[in-house]
């Protein structure tokens, strides 16, 4: 097998069995899955969201609930395939009551996206909401850029390997239009990169 799918399998598999996770014992109590990232492998783009919902922890699939709806229609607005990008998030398990992640919890799952980063070596990375965009830029020193998501959105910036553009987070947008329209927006830069 080559080398990328045997690592993102090896992902899978320690996620699966991350039983030191204050996650863990909720996601087995319930019959959740971990959400691991769905998507092309060797995808151009990553997007990177914040933690599973209800919808997600049932399928094991990322954004298959109402924020994935509106992804999907931004994605279809700048004419990209989801299979075509890959799709993961920060934290892999649900979160009781969809609260937002810890610190401690993005700590202890954020190894598994730096390695999904390292196997799929996307050219660009968007960052959904403003935990992976704190995450992502503060790792891979885009520090210095760091400011407001309300301040960062839709702009570009240059790491090392890839470049970032830190978005809204979709969920945001479900009751709010003038934040679907900002994403809209910022997803043609997307599409412009
Ligand atoms: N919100 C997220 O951040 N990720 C998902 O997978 C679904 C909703």
């Amino acid at each position: 097998m080559e080398e990328r799918e045997a690592e993102l399998k090896k992902i899978k598999e320690d996620v699966l069995n991350l039983t030191a996770s204050p996650l863990y014992a909720y996601r087995v109590e319930n019959n959740y899955f971990p959400v691991i990232g769905e998507g092309n492998h060797t995808a151009k783009i990553m997007f990177i969201g914040e933690a599973p919902g209800q919808n997600e922890a049932k399928t094991g699939r990322p954004f298959c609930g109402r924020a994935g709806k509106v992804l999907d229609t931004l994605l279809q607005s700048i004419g990209i395939d989801r299979k075509d990008v890959y799709v993961t998030n920060i934290v892999k398990d649900r979160p009781p009551e969809n609260r937002d992640p810890l610190p401690d919890e993005i700590e202890l799952y954020a190894p598994f996206l730096d390695r999904q980063i390292a196997a799929i070596k996307p050219a660009v990375i968007a960052t959904l909401g403003r935990f992976s965009m704190q995450y992502v830029m503060s790792r891979y020193g885009l520090e210095f850029e760091f400011d407001s998501i309300s301040k960062i959105h839709g702009q570009v910036f240059t790491a090392d390997k890839f470049k970032v553009i830190p978005l809204y987070h979709p969920a945001a947008a479900i009751y709010n239009q003038h934040l679907l329209d900002t994403l809209k927006e910022d997803f043609k830069k997307l599409a412009d990169l």
